[in-house]
């Protein structure tokens, strides 16, 4: 047993994904808001490889953007498993040590199971008993334990449908022996391609047995091939990230109904109200509390800030210290200084809003000309009156006051009072006049 031979990671990641039923690569398929490649990778990394080259197919870019900065290269046609693997040995040329091979398709690959398999001196195989094995392949075992082949669900007989030990699908292999097994790999087979599963088979003919590494996936099915098996991979994590935000310090009122993203940050003492959505790129500080129906993505939350319920923060949004946003509010790329307000059914955006300044019910930044976005910018203390129009670009000096119902077209100073709106008419005893009227009309007609 030697755990220190070099290591060589390859993902296979080039299948159409048919029945994802998708135009997006079926690895590229995001859980909590990352790609299910990057999801591998991450897990992959943590084994400390020499190289980690993903196998894609021609015009698959993204997959190649998500995989980077590691190498990438291409099978030309989808043929199999067994033929995908071929195009990574000439990233692998003079590569002498264990060649871990991954399928793409199932993100939460256990870290433990692959670290048995690099430590075994032969060729391993992992195995998973999943709760429901439908399309995978079956092991079948000598009595001591190893594999003698495994057999893919179109070609097995009745008989060997029902061992419920099943093919994980990834494989440790010695880099000095990969090359020449996978020239004897053919694809007489009922899909007639070519199956890295005939590995152990063509292995044993040359007097190399193969371990069987059985990996914990009680509550799971394994491999992701279907939206169906996407959302229960979503399920998992949510539950794994919920977990993670609670042995944090974080407080989630009805944590099944909180949604997080890969990279969700809160700090301590966070209360979570029940069903809220994090979208990536949130991080949110200390003592803050994030109240029931919040969709938030890409923002900054700092210490001791109230959000919702029912706001909507998108990217680009940073609230310091103490900031308020209340229900109904929106903001995008909108900076709000210690202690700012916004507490009522408004729109911020493109926005600088001073420290202690206050947005008014009804307030709504007109960023947006039909051609190009426009900065609003607010000094401190400024106040905002209810139902005030602010027309961008513009900006609103320290302390100034806008009333209520004003339409702002032009920068005000600091310490002004704005008024822009028309002055009321008023008309004494015209209503009790108008209901007398409708009311002598009714009674003789
Ligand atoms: C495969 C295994 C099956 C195992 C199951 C576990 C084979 C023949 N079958 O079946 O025994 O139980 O995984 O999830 O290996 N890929 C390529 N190029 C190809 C074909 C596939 O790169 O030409 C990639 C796919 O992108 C995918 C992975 O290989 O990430 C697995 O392919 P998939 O078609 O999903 O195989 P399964 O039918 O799930
Ligand atoms: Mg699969």
């Amino acid at each position: 047993m030697s755990t220190h031979a070099p290591l060589a990671i390859i993902i296979l990641a080039a299948g159409k994904g048919t029945r994802m039923k998708s135009d997006l690569p079926k690895v590229m398929h995001p859980i909590a808001g990352r790609p299910m490649i990057q999801w591998l990778i991450g897990t992959a990394e943590q084994l400390n490889p020499d190289k980690i080259i993903v196998v894609t197919a021609p015009g698959m870019d993204s997959v190649a953007a998500a995989a980077a900065p590691h190498e990438t290269v291409i099978q030309l046609q989808q043929n199999g498993t067994g033929d995908a693997v071929r195009p990574a040995m000439a990233a692998l040329k003079g590569f002498n040590g264990k060649i871990l091979i991954l399928l793409g398709d199932e993100p939460f690959v256990p870290l433990d199971a692959m670290k048995k398999m690099i430590a075994w001196d032969g060729l391993s195989v992992m195995a998973v008993r999943p709760v429901a094995y439908e399309g995978l392949g079956r092991m079948i075992t000598h009595d001591d334990g190893t594999l003698e082949r495994i057999v893919e669900e179109r070609d097995a007989t009745p008989a060997e449908k029902r061992i419920d030990l099943c093919n994980a699908g990834n494989f440790c292999v010695p880099a000095q022996h990969l090359e020449k097994w996978l020239a004897r790999i053919t694809n007489d087979n009922a899909q007639k391609e070519f199956y890295l599963t005939d590995l152990p088979r063509i292995a044993e003919k040359d007097g190399f047995l193969t371990m069987v590494v059985e990996a914990d996936v009680a509550r799971m099915r394994w491999g992701v091939n279907t939206r169906s098996e996407l959302a229960e991979r979503e399920r998992e994590a949510q539950i794994m990230l919920r977990e993670g935000a609670m042995a944090g310090g974080a407080t989630l009122l009805d944590p099944d109904t909180t949604y997080f993203s890969f990279d969700t940050v809160l700090g301590r003492d966070v209360t979570i109200g029940p069903n809220v959505f994090f979208g990536p790129g949130v991080s949110v500080g200390n003592n803050t509390q994030v109240h029931a129906f919040c969709h938030l993505e890409g923002v900054r939350i700092d210490d001791n800030v109230q959000v919702g319920p029912f706001a909507r923060l998108r990217p680009g949004t940073h609230l310091e210290e103490g900031a308020k946003i209340g229900n109904f509010v929106e903001t995008k790329n909108a900076h709000f200084g210690k202690g700012a307000k916004a507490n009522h059914l408004s729109y911020v955006g493109d926005a600088q809003v001073g420290a202690h300044s206050n947005i008014g019910a009804g307030t709504i930044t007109c960023n947006y000309d039909g051609f190009d976005k426009h900065k609003t910018i607010l000094g401190t203390g400024v106040f905002i009156g209810s139902n005030s129009t602010l027309v961008a670009p513009l900006s609103i000096d320290d302390g100034a006051y806008i009333a209520a119902g004003s339409v702002i077209t032009e920068n005000i100073p600091a310490d002004a009072l704005a008024v822009a709106r028309n002055r009321p008419i008023i008309r004494d005893g015209w209503a009790a006049q108008y209901r007398n009227d409708k009311k002598n009309k009714k009674e003789s007609a």
